[in-house]
Parts: C-alpha cells; sequence; structure tokens
C-alpha cells in the first residue's frame, strides 16, 4: 500500500482563457497568464492511495463519493498511468486501483476556481504516487483547461500551443512569488443565489457565437500577453493593473456578446468596478486593479502598502449586515477608515448592508506540495476517507 497526500494552489487570472479550439483535448485559442494564490490561504488537498486490495478506482470529492466515469477525471488518472508505464514501470503495478479523497480549504460556493486548485492537486498527487516526474501541466489542463496553471507558483503563463496532439499547450512560470512580494490580492466573495452557466458551457457558446472572441484571441490577447510579462518582470503596478482590468472587462464584453448573452457579473460586481475607478480617479493613479472570472466575485490586486486603505473602502462602500464589520479570512490587516476628503471625491453612497458574504486576503504564493507525516491524509490505512 502507498498513499501520498499533496495541496495544489487556486490561480486567478490576469489575461483571461475563454474558448476552445480543441474541446477533448482542452486546448485553448489564445494564451493566459494567471498569479497563483498562496496555499495557507486556499488550496485543495488530494490523497490518493493505491493497493492491491482496492477492487476498483474510487473518489471522494468535499466528503461525497462521486463517480469516477467523470472523463475528465478518467483521462487525467489514464494520461498518468500512461507516463509511469514508460517512465517508472515498478513503482506502482499496473493492476493495483486507487481511492482518491479530495476537499478544498474554502466554501465551494465562493465560486472561486475550485476545479482549477482540484485538477492540479490531483495530477500533482498522482504524479508523486506513480513517482512520474517531469511537466505533467499538459495532463492537469485535461482535468480543466486553467488547472494547468496551478502547476506552478507565482506568475505563470499558460502557452496555447501549435501542436494538434496538444503536446506544447503547458505552463510555464514567469516568475516565483518570490519575484514581487509586495502584491496582494483581495477577494470580494459577492453574496449571489443566481445559478450560473458554468466556464465550459459559456465558452463553448462564445466560440460558436461571438465575433468579438475571435479578434480578442487573434488580435488582442497576444499584445497583452507580451506588455503583461513586461509589466511583471518590472514589477510595474501601473501597467499590471491596467491590462488586468480591461482583459476582465474584454472578457465579460465578449460573454455579452455571446449569444444568448452569459452575464456572469451582477449589480454588486459593477458597483465593485465603480468604486475602483473612482478611487484610483481620486488618487490619480491606478492603485487598485479588479478582475471577474465566471462569476460575481472581485478579485482585486493591490500592493501591500495600500492594503489598509483598501479594506477600509471596503467596509464603507460596502458595510457589513447588522452593524457589524466585514469578516475577513486570510491574512489579516488595519483598515483604515476613509477620510472625508476621499469619499467626497467618490462622488458615490455606501450601499445597502449585506452586499458582501465575506473578504479573503492573500498574497502570491507556490505551487503544489507533497505534505509529510502520518496524519495529513485524507484517506485512513485501509483507503477509506478519515472520518
Ligand atoms: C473565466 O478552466 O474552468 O476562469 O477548461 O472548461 O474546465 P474548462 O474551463 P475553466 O475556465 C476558466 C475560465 C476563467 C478564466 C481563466 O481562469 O483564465
Amino acid at each position: 500500500m502507498t498513499r501520498v497526500t499533496c495541496i495544489a494552489p487556486v490561480n486567478i487570472a490576469v489575461i483571461k482563457y475563454w474558448g476552445k479550439r480543441n474541446e477533448t483535448l482542452i486546448l485553448p485559442l489564445n494564451d493566459s497568464i494567471s498569479t497563483t494564490l498562496c496555499t495557507h490561504d486556499l488550496c485543495a488537498k488530494t490523497s490518493v492511495m493505491a493497493s492491491p486490495e482496492f477492487t476498483e478506482d474510487r473518489i471522494w470529492l468535499n466528503g461525497r463519493e462521486e463517480s469516477i466515469k467523470n472523463p475528465r477525471l478518467k483521462n487525467c488518472l489514464l494520461q498518468i498511468r500512461r507516463v509511469a508505464r514508460d517512465q517508472t514501470p515498478n513503482v506502482i503495478p499496473e493492476s493495483w486501483h486507487v481511492h482518491i479523497c479530495s476537499e478544498n480549504n474554502f466554501p465551494t460556493a465562493a465560486g472561486l476556481a475550485s476545479s482549477a486548485a482540484g485538477y492540479a492537486c490531483l495530477v500533482a498527487t498522482l504524479a508523486q504516487l506513480y513517482g512520474v516526474s517531469g511537466d505533467v501541466s499538459a495532463i492537469a489542463r485535461q482535468g480543466s483547461g486553467s488547472a494547468c496553471r496551478s502547476m506552478l507558483g507565482g506568475f505563470v503563463r499558460w502557452h496555447k500551443g501549435v501542436e494538434e496532439s496538444g503536446s506544447d499547450s503547458i505552463a510555464t512560470q514567469i516568475a516565483p512569488a518570490s519575484h514581487w512580494p509586495e502584491l496582494r490580492i483581495l477577494v470580494l466573495v459577492v453574496s449571489d443565489h443566481k445559478k450560473k452557466t458554468s466556464s465550459t458551457i459559456g465558452m463553448q457558446n462564445s466560440v460558436a457565437t461571438s465575433e468579438l472572441l475571435n479578434y480578442r484571441a487573434h488580435q488582442v490577447v497576444p499584445g497583452r500577453v507580451k506588455k503583461m510579462e513586461k509589466a511583471i518582470m518590472e514589477k510595474d503596478f501601473t501597467q499590471f493593473a491596467e491590462i488586468t482590468m480591461r482583459d476582465s472587462n474584454q472578457f465579460h464584453a465578449v460573454a455579452l456578446d455571446t449569444y444568448p448573452p452569459a452575464v456572469y457579473m451582477n449589480d454588486t460586481s459593477h458597483s465593485i468596478v465603480n468604486l475602483i475607478h473612482k478611487f484610483n480617479a481620486a488618487h490619480g493613479q491606478i492603485k487598485v486593479a479588479y478582475t471577474f472570472d465566471a462569476g460575481p466575485n472581485a478579485c482585486l490586486y493591490m500592493l501591500e502598502s495600500e492594503v489598509p486603505e483598501v479594506v477600509g473602502l471596503i467596509d464603507w462602500a460596502f458595510p457589513a449586515k447588522d452593524m457589524k464589520i466585514n469578516v475577513l479570512r486570510g491574512l489579516q490587516t488595519e483598515r483604515n477608515v476613509p477620510k472625508e476628503s476621499l469619499t467626497g471625491k467618490l462622488e458615490m453612497q455606501p450601499l445597502s448592508a449585506g452586499m458582501l458574504q465575506y473578504l479573503i486576503l492573500t498574497k502570491v504564493g507556490d505551487g503544489p506540495q507533497k505534505l509529510e507525516g502520518d496524519f495529513v491524509h485524507l484517506l485512513d490505512k485501509s483507503g477509506q476517507p478519515v472520518k
């Protein structure tokens, strides 16, 4: 019996992936760039165990057994086994089955790229178990496209690649997390009960119907990727922030250009955009950037020095219910009540209480990591989920 447990990070794209040129292999229309978030605050954790006693492959996700028949899941397992057959045929006998148990350390309801962290963690853990070495981001990509970027820490680029096989559609690191340690990410988890269209379906519809997507993927993104890499290398926050906001806006414009339109941002999301532009304008400089994925939550990028003022601003503009203060998870910070000289310039009033569920403050972090010790596993010695 062998048992391995790893954690893997969430990533937030600053140049968005939206649209596939190959649905089965999950090959994107354009390159994308993301930052990897610190696993201390947000991560997926996965244990995998292989044993001659197991009669079939099984998987438990966030406490519930799920079907192993999910094609993306089956594919990741198949591919790791295929690489292992060539690279490390003696590590785990081919006839052995695996039990997989995975959970997130943040609520799935937060709508935060949980599939990216989940698939990255699955592939990283399987690679460890089977002793597979080398780049496995192309395997994680086949679980969920954005998962390939969670295989590395820091600032990451997913290259669309040109090969039909997808062998060059992989993630590479632009710079490690230590390159820009002052960068902070504040996630605003927006209250929303609407069921959303999944990224997978949404982007299929965009590929089929949006003319803007074609323009974006071929005419806009290549130039933006170059500028974004430069901004990251030079730690040029103004450039980094402006490209991030423009790219988020263009992605949502493509979503609206889809027929029928895919609406991911809600009124609170738009109020956040408005607030950030007003705040930056009041300072006469870009101090904060927003980005939104396929849901209403905002991810704000800023430098560490701005965090107390920005959290104070969010508390002022989006008050918590019952006169309480917004719950802040992750890193902790002072909150500076905004001065009237600032709020006067914003030309807006605080919104009604309870528009946000909570905030998560984090920074850029490392890639997947193997956990050591007897008590780290989510599966017990017989291969059942630990109660
Ligand atoms: C808006 O990676 O979830 O978050 O490849 O179909 O699993 P599939 O889609 P997924 O899409 C993520 C889309 C996005 C932008 C991004 O993360 O780049």
